[in-house]
Parts: C-alpha cells; sequence; structure tokens
C-alpha cells in the first residue's frame, strides 16, 4: 500500500462552526483522507471532538476518515468511533495496557488498524505489531495542537519502520503528522512517508487555496 502520496488534511486547523462546509472544500480540493484529531484532555492537554460530531459529518462525503485518537483509555471508545463512521482509528500504545487488545477491538469493527508513535517514543514499543496494523501514525510534533514546529529527528525513525517494513514484506502505510510543510514535505516522503497530514500548511498557505496546498504537498 505504499505506492502513490496521500494527503489528509487535518481538520483540527479548521473552522469549527463550519466544520461540514470545510470537509466538503477539503473534498473538493482533492483530498484523500479527512485526518480527525480527537483529544480528551487527558492523553493531551487538549479537547478537540466525539463520535457525534463525526457521525453528523458522515453523511457529507464518501472521504477516509482518518481518526487519530489521542485518548486514554482508549478501548472503550473504539466501538462509538466505528460506529460513528471511522475508517481508519489510530492509537497511541500508551494509551492501553494490552496493544493486541485494541488492535483486536478495532479489528473487530471491521475498520483499519493504525498505531502512533509521538516523537519521544521509540520504534521497540511497537515494533512487534508492525505485521498486524495497516497504517504506522509517525507524529513530528508533539501531540495535542496544531500549527508546531515540525521536529526532523523522527525523519530516522521513518526511515527505520520503512526498511523494517520492507524488509519483511509488510504493505502498512506510514502517514507523517504534524508540522508539515511544503518545506520539508520531500524529505518526509524521502524518509518513507506515504500519507502527509496537514492542518496549518493546508489551511493558512496562499490565503487558504486549499487545492493549491494540497497539490504542492502532494507533488514537491
Ligand atoms: C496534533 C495533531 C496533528 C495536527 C497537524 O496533535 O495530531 O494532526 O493537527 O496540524 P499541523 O499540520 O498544523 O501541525
Ligand atoms: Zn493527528
Amino acid at each position: 500500500m505504499e505506492d502513490q502520496i496521500k494527503i489528509s488534511p487535518s481538520i483540527l486547523s479548521a473552522n469549527f462552526s463550519k466544520l461540514g462546509e470545510e470537509v466538503l472544500a477539503l473534498e473538493k480540493a482533492g483530498a484523500d483522507y479527512i485526518h480527525i484529531d480527537v483529544m480528551d484532555g487527558h492523553f493531551v492537554p487538549n479537547l478537540t471532538i466525539g463520535p457525534d460530531v463525526i457521525k453528523n459529518l458522515r453523511p457529507l462525503t464518501k472521504k477516509v476518515f482518518d481518526v487519530h485518537l489521542m485518548i486514554s483509555p482508549v478501548d472503550n471508545y473504539i466501538k462509538s468511533f466505528a460506529e460513528a463512521g471511522a475508517d481508519i482509528i489510530t492509537f497511541h500504545p500508551e494509551a492501553t495496557k494490552d496493544i493486541s487488545k485494541t488492535i483486536g477491538l478495532i479489528r473487530a469493527e471491521k475498520k483499519k488498524v493504525g498505531i502512533s508513535l509521538k516523537p519521544k517514543s521509540e520504534i521497540k514499543l511497537i515494533e512487534k505489531f508492525l505485521g498486524k496494523v495497516d497504517l504506522i501514525l509517525i507524529m513530528s510534533v508533539e501531540p495535542g495542537f496544531g500549527g508546531q514546529k515540525f521536529i526532523p529527528d523522527v525523519l530516522n525513525k521513518t526511515k527505520k519502520i520503512r526498511d523494517i517494513l520492507r524488509k519483511n514484506n509488510l504493505k502498512a502505510d506510514i502517514e507523517i503528522d504534524g508540522g508539515v510543510n511544503f518545506d520539508n514535505c520531500s524529505e518526509a516522503k524521502n524518509a518513507g512517508a506515504n500519507i502527509l497530514v496537514s492542518g496549518s500548511t493546508i489551511f493558512k498557505e496562499n490565503q487558504g487555496n486549499l487545492k493549491k496546498n494540497i497539490e504542492i504537498l502532494r507533488n514537491n
């Protein structure tokens, strides 16, 4: 699944007073996925949206809802996010006592499984699960807020994970998330990421020209 580059705009940087319109605008602008950042004010020092918002957005578009759960504990909420319409459910290993169980809960809902590493989290935390997930989300900022500066150290980790996947002929996607912009997107891709998340760059650059910004990230 690591072939072409996908762009997954984060609606954390969207105008929350008109999220439906913003999702439709992203679809029209050529987004591949819609990245939905769920924060509980406990796993991260910020609060965003819950399953009911996703349920309301779901009928608007067929686009993949790439749901990033920055919540802990996470197991009790997987079913509600799945039923709300998430297509990919990504969790943080630090948010569960049993990674296999959490993967199983997402699989039971017939959703794609993503696992995420914070900038300082080591590969060994997830290495034995790389063959059991569809997506590895490598955070290039500390989770919690949009508009932060990209942490280049994570590129090494990205390369190492891509190498492990290739060596073991594993087909998971690598998604890089946080501070991705026009200057660092090509090195993120060269390091092995095939899905780029971006919030502030897509919504703010070029007077908010979503289509142009998505294209630059995809083609640079
Ligand atoms: C941060 C979120 C990211 C963030 C990306 O905790 O997981 O998805 O919204 O936004 P930018 O691209 O502005 O860093
Ligand atoms: Zn995210």
